[in-house]
């Protein structure tokens, strides 16, 4: 989808359809509401206003109308959409009402051009990105894998019409749209892809493609060199798998000339990368065993949130990893009881395979730490309690350093993706002690989602960590107004965000 900005003046739009937000109590009638409604309803001979008048049209979120060949327009479709109360317009509902539009006329069909009037309750920088972020998100389908026998319907291009004289330059706003949506979008598809196409070997070639086209340094390290450097947490993981582990290892460096605010600041995203979940030896039962292709989603909203970096280039380096692996059970796997020794040296009773995401992150986050991270930022589908806990509207944080926990926090109210944070008291690392080993990988029937952060805490020694539990945003069950069930993509932007809001800071 191109996006652009422009002034055309109403009755000269020239695309497929005009999009209207709407909110609720405006009319043309009301003079607080935008100018532009009175405009359209002068266009089309009161047409408009008696759309309001009977009810039609009213604001409510998500309700639509979509109005034909009325007045005197060179378009030929206006698409009334409802935003919702305007005492609530943040980038949650401002995304939803963008992607909510883009999908009512995706499955209209024949569409192929929008403009999209911003009104002035939309014309911050942080409503315009929103409104790019949403159209593209809800432009995006999961089905990579169905015959059709037509091509799928596709806005092409995206116009942002202001109805001020004197609009504020969007561009800046409509670039960092489109990086954070690319970027959300290239995420919800590596969580699409089936666990047979997304091996941890395609997700290190995935990754490679997006770091050299964006200009990144990559790399990704096999099991050889895990075994040398002592990954056993890890490698643990991969062992009953025939596909071979990876580290995927993506790094970004700031433009020599403009020079770091804190040239020895290192930020590592690290995001688990388990590209099949069937919880090994400790097996999972059949039913939802196949939602575990998602187990990557914290991997993938650390290489989407690279791509944003990479072309929006915050002054701060920035170390991106993904340690990526299968987790089946076979004749060599890794059993319920077995003592494996970490990288940081730190032995780990396995009393449960199935909570193997602590496993390969526990290595990950000491390899951060060894390539001299100043600030460790985890994201992973961790547990099934934090599902139960917080659903699929909020990840939960936890860590050990509250600064870090309140800019993720702010991070992700600025951009639609948030969280709520977790306790990590003492107590909880109790539940956590093995009898034989340094710790073991699963607590009790207690905290379960606290229990997994508290281990990775083991592993992030001194250094300001923090841990985003996402298993129930990465993935969402039911098909929304504003975007497709399945993959969200859910983490990218808010990783992205927290860099950028760091560099500037
Ligand atoms: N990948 C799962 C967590 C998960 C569950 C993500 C549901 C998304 C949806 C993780 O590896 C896991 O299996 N966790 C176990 C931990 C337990 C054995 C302590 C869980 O949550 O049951
Ligand atoms: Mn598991
Ligand atoms: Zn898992």
């Amino acid at each position: 989808m191109k996006i652009t900005a422009s002034r055309t003046s109403l009755p000269e739009i020239s695309e497929d359809v005009l999009i209207v937000p709407v909110f609720e109590g405006d009319s043309p009638r009301n003079s607080d509401s935008s100018p532009a409604l009175a405009a359209l309803d002068h266009l089309t001979g009161g047409a408009v206003a008696s759309l309001f008048d009977d009810g039609e049209v009213t604001g409510k979120r998500d309700r639509s109308l979509l109005f034909h060949n009325v007045g005197k327009f060179s378009t030929r479709r206006l698409l009334f959409y409802g935003a919702g109360s305007a005492d609530k317009t943040d980038s949650i509902s401002v995304a939803r009402l963008a992607g909510g539009a883009v999908r009512v006329l995706i499955s209209s069909g024949g569409i192929r051009s929008a403009a999209f009037l911003i009104t002035r309750r939309l014309e911050s920088h942080a409503c315009v990105r929103a409104i790019v972020e949403g159209a593209l998100i809800g432009q995006m389908r999961g089905e990579l894998y169905r015959n059709k026998t037509e091509p799928d319907a596709e806005i092409e291009s995206l116009d942002l019409v202001s109805e001020l004289t004197e609009p504020t330059d969007f561009e800046p706003a409509i670039e960092v749209g489109l990086a954070m949506a690319e970027a959300t979008n290239f995420a919800r598809e590596l969580g699409y892809e089936p666990s047979n196409v997304m091996t941890p070997t395609e997700l290190a070639l995935r990754a490679q493609k997006m770091a050299e086209q964006e200009g990144l340094t990559f790399e990704a390290l096999g099991e050889e060199e895990m075994k040398r450097l002592g990954m056993g947490a890890l490698l643990s993981v991969s062992r009953g798998s025939q596909e071979p582990a990876r580290l995927i290892v993506m790094s970004y460096e700031p433009d020599r000339d403009v020079g770091t605010a804190n040239p020895g600041e290192l930020i590592a995203l690290v995001g688990k990368g388990i590209t099949f979940d069937s919880g090994g030896i400790s097996i999972k039962p059949a039913a939802r065993m196949e939602e575990m292709k998602y187990d990557m989603g914290g991997g993938a909203a650390v290489i989407g949130a690279m791509q944003v970096i990479a072309r929006l280039r915050p002054n701060v380096r920035v170390l991106g990893l993904v340690p990526a692996s299968e987790n089946l059970p076979s004749g060599r796997a890794v059993k319920p009881g077995d003592v494996v020794r970490s990288l940081s040296g730190k032995t780990i009773e396995v009393v449960n395979t199935d909570a193997e995401g602590r496993l390969v992150l526990a290595d990950a986050i000491t390899y951060a730490i060894n390539k001299g991270a100043t600030c460790v930022v985890d994201a992973a589908t961790l547990t099934g309690a934090c599902v139960v806990a917080l659903g699929e509207t909020r990840a939960a944080v936890m860590g050990a350093d509250q600064k870090l926990i309140d800019d993720l926090v702010e991070a992700g109210e600025g951009c639609g993706e948030r969280l709520w944070p977790m306790p990590l008291d003492k107590g909880y690392g109790e539940i956590i002690r093995s009898d034989i080993a340094d710790v073991k990988n699963v607590g009790n029937r207690t905290a379960g989602s606290i229990t997994a952060g508290f281990f990775l805490k083991h592993f992030a020694g001194d250094v300001p960590w923090a841990h985003m539990d996402i298993a129930g945003t990465a993935w969402t069950e039911n098909e929304k107004p504003h975007i497709a069930k399945g993959a969200t993509g859910f983490g990218a932007r808010l990783l992205a965000n927290f860099v950028l809001n760091r560099a500037t800071n």
